[in-house]
């Protein structure tokens, strides 16, 4: 009881300093703090290490965005986790607007979605993996997933999703822009994109982040899950 009031205490002092660090008010920097992974380390601290002092935990904190976070300036992302699932099938997993021009198909329950992400957590230690989740910074709500979902010739190809109620605002430009600049900066050269014809929102979006159209590609299946044949743009932008 006595370790967990203290290590209340703690966190909330934890708070107070990011609140006061970054100028965030103290629910922004609660939202913040509880994004990180600082909790389960916390949660899963048998030695009382990490609950040493609440500039100990800034530090953490800290350590957390740095490495494993890419900031804009309205939106957060960060690795996946199993909590993510109600949010991801609610906001755009089970929408068909969403999965119309994606290789797979809605979601049929919240089971499907934590399946999805349980095999993603699977491969979050491949240093192949790029795959984040894109938040919103102010409230931490999961609004959409963007990722490598392939490599061509050792150049990852790029796929995103947003949840439908956030569209067009600028949010997967914002978040792609990013995403790009973080795969350059872990060393690659060259980034490739492809988007079905029809969809005009994703190709504007590659567009608007400076990718330069390469050529089209006509494909028999949509996907394993989809028949229908489409035809698709493919891009690319070199570094
Ligand atoms: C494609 C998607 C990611 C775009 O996200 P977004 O945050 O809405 O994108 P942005 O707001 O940054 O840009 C969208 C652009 O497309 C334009 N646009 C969207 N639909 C349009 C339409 N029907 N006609 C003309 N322009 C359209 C918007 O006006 C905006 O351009 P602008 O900034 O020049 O006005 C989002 O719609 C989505 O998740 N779709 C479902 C999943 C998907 O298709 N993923 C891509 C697979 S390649």
């Amino acid at each position: 009881m006595e370790h967990v009031l203290s290590k209340t205490i703690l966190i909330s002092q934890t708070i107070e300093l990011i609140a006061k660090k970054y100028k965030l008010s103290i629910e922004e920097a609660r939202n913040r703090f509880y994004q990180s992974d600082v909790i389960e380390m916390l949660d899963d601290d048998e030695t009382g290490l990490y609950g040493e002092s609440a500039l100990y935990l800034l530090s953490l904190y800290e350590n957390y965005f740095k490495n494993k976070c890419i900031e804009t300036k309205r939106l957060l992302l960060r690795k996946p986790r199993i909590e993510d699932a109600k949010p991801m099938f609610d906001n755009w997993a089970n929408d068909p607007e969403v999965t119309k021009y994606l290789t797979w198909n809605p979601h049929e329950n919240i089971e499907v979605t934590k399946k999805i992400i349980d095999s993603w957590l699977e491969e979050e230690n491949n240093p192949k993996t790029f795959r984040f989740m894109i938040t919103l910074k102010d409230s931490g709500e999961p609004i959409g997933s963007i990722g490598v979902v392939n490599y061509i010739d050792g150049d990852p190809e790029i796929g995103y999703c947003l949840s439908r109620k956030y569209w067009n605002h600028g949010l997967m430009t914002e978040a792609c822009k990013a995403f790009v600049k973080h795969l350059f900066n872990k060393g690659f050269n060259k980034v490739l994109i492809k988007a079905v014809v029809e969809n005009i929102g994703s190709n504007r979006v590659i567009e608007k982040c400076g990718f330069k159209f390469t050529h089209q590609e006509r494909l028999e299946h949509q996907s394993s899950f989809k028949p229908n044949p489409v035809t698709v743009n493919c891009y690319e932008l070199v570094k």
